[in-house]
């Protein structure tokens, strides 16, 4: 009997190798937990079509939105852990939202095979065109002022536009009207037409906005300006300089995911991000490229361990 299960086993592991070593031979899923336009959809739709060529087969983006974000992540939490689908999270969905929903039904520590690293993404203030502000000074006092009359859009608790614009009313003690939306794509929307008044969001969302003046943007929340963006004065120089906050998305397969599948995955995400059309697109749009050992896959599970802890810490002390 022992023999049978050693044999059984063997042949297992057998296939598993196998299939690994062919893998992909089928398209693959990337769930992306928001709508469709925002930063994370276009980071992943950037990195996915460069991807697709190296691995030869497509990777098909499934927008799936809902919660911040955990609702996607949450489907590809319990997804089938064979590599044919993945996902793009992000500093709210595998940083923030532990520490807002008490009931989350994964733990971005354990729960995933991290992958890799995609983009960072600085946080840029930005309001619709006519806000009656025009600097971040100005653009304070008038949150200051007319807080409740005002609307800020973000995509909803634990997302990254959500929890930075929390930090923001933090700093300046401010509560205004908060519009969720199923992603910053359709915010920008919003931006654009007027219909909101102002968010906290990524750079790859804002720098075309921005650069077409449909947009205000009143300050970036790094300590160095954008190459994107070169006239957007960094929070610092701006007057603000306890605000400092970026955001970064990055790529998870479901926990149990064959190691040699996520190294496929791996490195086809390192080559998207050396190609010079895909790069060009993501630094032109203001992202910020991972280089050397932040590129592996033990360096993005450390990370977002350390991102958990970082951001509980804050969210707790900001109640
Ligand atoms: C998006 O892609 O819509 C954003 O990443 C949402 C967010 O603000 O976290």
């Amino acid at each position: 009997m022992k023999k049978a299960l050693a044999f059984a086993a063997a042949l297992a592991l057998m296939a598993g190798a196998a299939s690994a070593q062919q893998y992909p031979t089928k398209p693959i899923t990337v769930i992306v937990p928001f709508a469709a336009g925002g930063p994370t959809d276009v980071i992943a739709r950037i990195v996915g079509e460069s991807m697709s060529k190296t691995l030869g087969q497509q990777l098909v983006i499934e927008n799936i939105a809902g919660a911040g974000g955990t609702t996607g992540i949450t489907r590809g939490k319990e997804a089938v852990n064979d590599g044919y689908t993945i996902m793009m999270g992000h500093m709210g969905t595998h940083g923030a939202a532990p520490a807002l929903y008490p009931n989350i039904r994964y733990n971005p520590v354990t729960d995933f095979e991290p992958i890799g690293m995609a983009a960072g993404t600085p946080i840029v203030i930005v309001a619709r065109k006519d806000f009656p502000a025009s600097n971040l000074k100005e653009f304070a006092d008038r949150l200051k002022a007319g807080q409740d009359k005002l609307n800020e859009a973000n995509a909803g608790v634990g997302s990254v536009s959500h929890t930075t614009c929390t930090l923001l009313h933090v700093q300046l003690g401010t509560k205004p009207t908060r519009v969720p939306y199923t992603g910053t794509g359709p915010v920008l929307n919003d931006l654009v037409g007027g219909k909101v008044d102002y968010a906290c969001d990524q750079i790859v969302n804002l720098v075309t906005q921005i650069q077409a003046g449909a947009i205000r943007a009143y300050a970036i929340a790094t300590p160095t300006r954008s190459p994107a963006l070169p006239d957007v004065p960094t929070t610092k120089e701006a007057g603000m300089p306890e605000y400092e906050v970026s955001a970064w998305n990055a790529l998870f397969a479901p926990k149990g995911t064959p190691a040699p599948i996520v190294a496929r995955l791996n490195d086809a995400l390192s080559k998207a991000l050396d190609d010079a059309n895909s790069r060009k697109r993501l630094l032109d749009l203001g992202g910020v490229l991972p280089e050397g050992n932040e590129r592996t896959s033990a360096w993005l599970g450390t990370f977002v361990a350390a991102e958990v802890d970082r951001w509980g810490k804050t969210i707790r002390a900001a109640r």
